[in-house]
């Protein structure tokens, strides 16, 4: 089998009593749309948290392409080629899309604060050449005509998008997104899945935290769940559907 992109061994976090997470340990392959899902409260956030240095694990590794990201800062993971999304909408309202975005290509831009304060001719072609790759950005998640647009004064759905793009501005091997379908009408719900597919296509790898079943059903390769803390399954998804384990932890809960 080829080497995993992603690799979580041994993963524990506790809080105070609460164990978040317990002994959990999974590998993510490169290309694939790979699902998190488990009921309110399993730990899927906080594993997304461990993994991208907001917090430190009590306990066990993360590894990116064969090297440990445990006990880096998160900046450092996000130049490593990991972007994520919150879970809690977190774009800035008072900046339009465009600038939005712009911020996420950073980790792009190379003529450093010193030319672009004195604004040198170096950094002017930085900015043109940045503005065009986040046109290009744009116009994938439909967005281009709401370049100019403040953020807060878009419909939630395309909110979302517009922290999608930011994530995926900074050329990311691997998109962590927490519950990006939440509050999406179906058809927005469709159009991600689109956008996913595609982007896995041009050689993304997405790790997916996701309530819409259909959404997990239809695009994605692997699925883990989490109940308590604990990984509790394993597999395709149908198989992952079937199981007696996953159909009991969700049970109470509305599945849609
Ligand atoms: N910063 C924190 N401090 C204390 N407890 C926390 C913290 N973050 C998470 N927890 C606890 O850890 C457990 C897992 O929470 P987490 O947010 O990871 O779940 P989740 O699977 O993302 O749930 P949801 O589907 O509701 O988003 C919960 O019991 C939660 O209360
Ligand atoms: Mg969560």
């Amino acid at each position: 089998m080829s080497v995993p992109l992603l690799r979580i061994e041994r993963l524990r976090k506790d809080f105070g009593g609460v164990h978040a997470l317990s002994e959990v340990s999974f590998s993510v392959r490169e290309g694939d749309i790979h699902a998190l899902i488990g009921p309110n409260g399993a730990g899927k956030t906080t594993l997304f948290n461990c993994a991208t240095g907001v917090f430190s694990p009590s306990e066990g590794e993360v590894w990116f392409r064969e090297r440990r990201l445990t006990g880096l800062a998160p900046h450092r993971i996000a130049a490593r080629g990991v972007a994520r999304t919150a879970q809690n909408l977190r774009p800035w309202r008072e900046m339009t899309v465009l600038e939005n975005v712009l911020v996420g290509c950073h980790l792009l831009g190379h003529a450093g604060m010193v030319a672009g304060a004195l604004h040198l001719p170096s950094s002017l072609r930085e900015e043109r050449r940045l503005r065009e790759i986040t046109m290009r950005r744009l116009e994938q998640a439909h967005l281009a005509e709401y370049a100019d647009h403040l953020v807060g004064e878009l419909a939630l759905g395309q909110q979302r998008m517009v922290e999608l793009t930011r994530a995926l501005a900074s050329n990311p091997r691997m998109l962590m997104l927490d519950e990006p379908a939440a509050g999406l009408h179906t058809r927005e719900t469709q159009e991600l899945g689109g956008l996913l597919t595609s982007l896995r296509g041009q050689g993304l790898t997405v790790l997916l935290i996701e309530h819409d079943m259909s959404l997990v059903m239809s695009i994605c390769d692997r699925v883990v769940v989490l109940d308590y803390g604990e990984k509790i399954a394993e597999g395709a998804p149908r198989e992952v559907q079937a199981d007696p384990r996953v159909v009991a932890a969700y049970l109470g809960e509305e599945v849609s």
